[in-house]
């Protein structure tokens, strides 16, 4: 018997690249004319623009996501002897951020029974979200919470009615990890608009 074998790739990059080809192309080459490489115009630009279409005051731009969790963090006052809840299956990088902060990460599960769209071959799961479990969260506060860090994962966003309540309950800071979640909706909140402060990652 003649096996023929396909390979399916798991993700084809240039098929959302090339559209934008010719735009990304002339965007980078007009920067290297101008020699404008350390913050500039076009970062400024940028910051703004997506500030307003997130709904929020400000946006600041930095080397990458961790660095904007971790430098976040920071400049929301959280540091040693601080406690910070995230959920089990953030992405490292979160992690990452919390410790180069100086807290400690307080892990906490996720949420596999509510309504949702990750699809995983048990059908126990099929409605689960894999976001925050926020009464797992309530059980993990101590006196020395200071944040809690919703990942808002796979395009869906932790309900921020949900979060704001979690918030004012346990005198919490909410800040957003919303590197896999850009412009998403819910509730009338965009995602990074729902705490006092927001990571994404590009
Ligand atoms: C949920 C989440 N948080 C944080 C990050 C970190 O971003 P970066 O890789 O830009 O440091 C990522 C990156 O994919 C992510 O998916």
């Amino acid at each position: 018997m003649n096996t023929t074998l396909t390979t399916i790739p798991l993700v084809d990059l240039s098929e959302q690249h090339q559209p934008l080809q010719n735009q990304i192309d002339a965007a980078v080459r007009d920067v290297l004319q101008r020699g404008d490489f350390i913050l500039g115009k076009d970062l400024a630009e940028f910051e703004a623009a997506f500030a307003l279409k997130s709904g929020v005051s400000y946006g600041i731009g930095t080397g990458c996501g961790t660095d904007a969790i971790s430098l976040g963090l920071q400049a929301c006052g959280i540091g040693a002897n601080d406690e910070v809840i995230l959920p089990t299956n953030a992405f490292i990088a979160t992690l990452i951020g919390v410790i180069r902060a100086g807290a400690k990460p307080i892990l906490v599960d996720c949420d596999l029974d509510v309504r949702g769209v990750v699809r995983v071959a048990r059908p126990e799961y099929i409605e689960a979200t894999a976001l925050i479990d926020l009464e797992a969260a309530a059980k993990a506060i101590t006196t020395k919470t200071k944040a809690i860090v919703p990942l808002h994962l796979y395009g869906q966003m932790v309900s921020p009615r949900q979060l704001l309540d979690f918030a004012s309950a346990y005198n919490v800071l909410i800040f957003e990890d919303a590197a896999q979640a850009h412009l998403a909706q819910r509730e009338g909140y965009t995602a990074g608009g729902v705490g006092i402060a927001a990571a994404y990652s590009l």
